[in-house]
């Protein structure tokens, strides 16, 4: 790749078509819009196909072509190929034929789907020339940026809600990054980091860079179609905080489909997000096209926990175009469907997990998702991150002394 003439042509504006050169800006100076990376899919046709992608190695970087970097990956290189694995012993516990869970609670190296992006978006920062990078986070974001910048040899400043989880926030100081908690919700915490990146020339990854950031979720729709069998599911549900990753994976499905890597298929995409902070499932179930912002989140899943989401107005679009729907599970449900999760299919989830399970388990029930046609969960955080939703909820271990008789006796008041 190194020199090679770049594949994608600059940025787009969402809203008024205006271009621009790919630059570390994020909006559109005529209307404000949002600016999303444009390729040129004609030049990249003849580079990728499904025989060149299986000839390398198994990462999210297999799908180079359709990555918004210019020359070679320089953060990241390990990141994704996370399992898709069948879970049919959850699909009989929720009634349906056949489930998958994507699982990127084992993504390399911080345990979610934030590594696909904090790796785009730090190759890139490399290639603007950039010394120090940042960003607003509701935690795994702040984890991945602080691992990646920490073997990268960047400068890293991670801006957080004070009040995440202990698991989240050790997470990133682990790393020797500047961890940077602030009193307020996600959404102060992005605004003062608008004007931050204002004043200090940083590569803020879901500010400047946010083009490049958010293309980086393609990569999980991408590897579900091929580990289906270069094939497209009838049903996705996906987490949502801001809302980027759930437009991610319908672009990757409809660029893989423009390529001739799969066949094309109508894939209903689907959002999930708690209770008492679900602005973008709220506008789909009262059938609107905007969504009212949600002042005060207050949930157990703090990773979701964005009350006014960037891509918020994207993200109804994108269910409403696939003939998708948005559940919003409260909390007990989020907890119930990490416990679903763990017992039925051996893989522990952090709450974002759990309000996936919980926002499939309502749309079968509700006939909304048939239970014959195939179903893929996104599980996009680990469980240990998120240990304290679960305090109270699970058995204490037993405990015995180092003595055989009082075993025996244990086992036989379990066994009887
Ligand atoms: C575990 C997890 N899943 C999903 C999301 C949602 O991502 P997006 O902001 O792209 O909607 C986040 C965002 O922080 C997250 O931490
Ligand atoms: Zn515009």
């Amino acid at each position: 790749m190194k020199d090679s003439k770049p594949l994608f042509k600059g940025l787009i504006c969402k809203e008024c078509s205006a271009r621009y050169n790919p630059e570390p800006i994020h909006v559109c100076e005529q209307c404000f819009g949002p600016l999303e990376v444009e390729y040129d899919y004609e030049a990249i046709a003849p580079l990728i196909s499904r025989d060149i992608i299986q000839s390398r190695a198994p990462n999210m970087w297999r799908y180079r072509e359709l990555l918004p970097i210019q020359g070679d990956v320089t953060v990241g290189e390990h990141v994704g190929f996370t399992p898709l694995v069948k879970a049919d012993r959850l699909a009989a516990k929720l009634g349906v034929r056949e489930l998958w869970i994507k699982n990127d609670s084992v993504n390399y190296p911080t345990l979610s789907f934030k590594d696909r992006v904090v790796s785009v978006a730090l190759t890139r920062a490399k290639e603007f020339g950039y010394d120090t990078v940042a960003c607003a986070s509701t935690g795994n974001l702040a984890n991945s940026v602080a691992a990646n910048a920490a073997a990268a040899g960047l400068n890293s400043f991670v801006f957080i809600p004070s009040d995440l989880e202990p698991g989240k926030v050790l997470g990133s100081s682990v790393y020797g990054t500047n961890v940077i908690g602030i009193e307020g919700t996600y959404d102060q915490v992005n605004r003062l980091c608008s004007e931050i990146g204002g004043r200090f020339p940083w590569a803020f990854v879901n500010i400047n860079m946010r083009p490049y950031y958010a293309e980086g979720s393609k990569a999980m729709g991408y590897e579900i179609a091929e580990q289906l069998g270069w094939k497209l599911p009838d049903h996705v549900v996906v987490p949502m905080a801001g809302g980027s990753l759930i437009t991610k994976i319908k672009k990757s499905f409809d660029e893989f489909v423009k390529l001739g890597i799969v066949d094309a298929h109508p894939t209903h995409i689907h959002g999930a997000q708690p209770e008492n902070c679900s602005p973008i499932v709220t506008a789909v179930k009262e059938g609107k096209d905007f969504f009212r912002p949600v002042e005060k989140p207050n949930t157990i899943v703090k990773s979701l926990a964005i009350g006014n989401p960037a891509d918020g107005f994207y993200s109804i679009q994108t269910m409403n175009e696939t003939g998708g729907y948005g559940e919003n599970p409260n909390d007990d449900e989020v907890v119930e469907g990490i416990r679903l999760l763990a017992e039925y299919a051996g893989v522990f989830s952090e709450t974002a997990g759990g309000t996936v399970v919980g926002a499939a388990k309502r749309m079968i029930e509700a006939g909304r998702i048939n239970p014959d046609e195939s179903i893929v969960l996104c599980i996009t955080g680990h469980g240990l991150k998120t240990k304290e939703a679960l305090e109270g909820k699970l058995p204490p271990p037993a405990a015995i002394k180092p003595s055989l008789k009082e075993f025996e006796a244990l086992y036989a008041a379990r066994t009887h």
